[in-house]
């Protein structure tokens, strides 16, 4: 199925990590040019974006700040024009499993702000930059997550973080058409994924196993899994008439296994 993205201009945040990266080459494969957004990671994103075809510019920013924020818009603008999608991949999970009474309010206040404000930022720049130059269509896709639907204990700021997309996506779905009349707002949910920021987890083969319990496909999913909902969203040809929806890719995640059955004393209960 033709995409037609062909000629669009994307603007990943977090190109330089597992996600951002799959995303980037298959926008790439449909003749995007690509805004590559990285914070740290510049020797990763250099190294992967060789393997590109097409034409893509790297742009260093912590999002966190809006004065970065908008200097990058700027200059993925200068460099090939509008900004037709905006892909709000970057984010961080804190690893340790931190209960929420021992949670210190800088790791909240951190998390929320990578995650949450700073996707906030990048709509609100994204939306100017459509302001600036006016055209029927647009997309943003948020990468949301598992979390943000079903909860994880032990990380309710990534959780809350993620959950807050949801809110953004809608409000931005009923403002994005007053800029853009075809103009949508859509959210990808990973569950876990290969990535640098679940590779530790994974290791731990007992809590992988517990997650795939509640997922009928019994898989965890690869980056390319994510990456071409999030090109299918962008596209107005294939999903023109989807805004303000999450798609989960988790495999069919049904939620959080809570207790081991011998965690249970049934005759207590019955
Ligand atoms: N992997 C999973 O299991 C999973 C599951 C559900 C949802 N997700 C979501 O998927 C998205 C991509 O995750 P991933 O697995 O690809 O993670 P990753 O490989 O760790 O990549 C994270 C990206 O975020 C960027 N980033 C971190 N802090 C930043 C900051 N302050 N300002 C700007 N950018 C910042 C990183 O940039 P640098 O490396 O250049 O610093 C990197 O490009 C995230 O939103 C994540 O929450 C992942």
């Amino acid at each position: 199925m033709e995409s037609g993205l062909n000629g669009e201009h994307v603007l990943i945040t977090g190109a330089s990590g597992g996600i951002g990266q799959a995303t980037a080459k298959l926008f790439d494969k449909e003749g995007c040019s690509l805004s590559l957004h990285y914070n740290k990671n510049q020797e990763q994103i250099s190294q992967f974006s060789k393997e590109l075809n097409g034409d893509y510019c790297l742009l260093q920013a912590d999002l966190s700040s809006e004065e970065q924020t908008k200097e990058l818009i700027q200059d993925s603008t200068n460099t090939f024009g509008r900004i037709d999608h905006l892909v709000v991949n970057h984010g961080i999970w804190p690893e340790q499993y931190i209960p929420a009474h021992e949670m210190t309010l800088d790791q909240w206040d951190q998390t929320l702000t990578i995650n949450l404000r700073a996707a906030f930022i990048c709509s609100r720049q994204f939306l100017l930059n459509l302001l600036a130059f006016p055209k029927e269509t647009a997309s943003i896709v948020y990468i949301g997550s598992t979390a943000g639907i079903f909860g994880e204990a032990g990380h309710v700021d990534y959780s809350v973080s993620k959950s807050g997309l949801q809110g953004l996506m809608l409000s931005l779905k009923n403002e994005i058409i007053r800029i853009a009349s075809r103009g949508r707002v859509n959210i990808v949910a990973p569950g876990w994924t290969i990535t640098p920021m679940a590779e530790k987890s994974l290791e731990d083969h007992e809590a992988v196993r517990k997650a795939l319990q509640t997922m009928p496909l019994r898989k965890i999913a690869r980056p390319i899994d994510i990456a071409r909902t999030v090109v299918f969203l962008s596209s107005d040809k294939l999903a023109g008439h989807i805004s303000g929806q999450i798609i989960t890719v988790a495999g069919g995640m049904e939620g959080r296994k809570l207790f081991e059955p011998d965690e249970i004393d049934i005759n207590s209960i019955l």
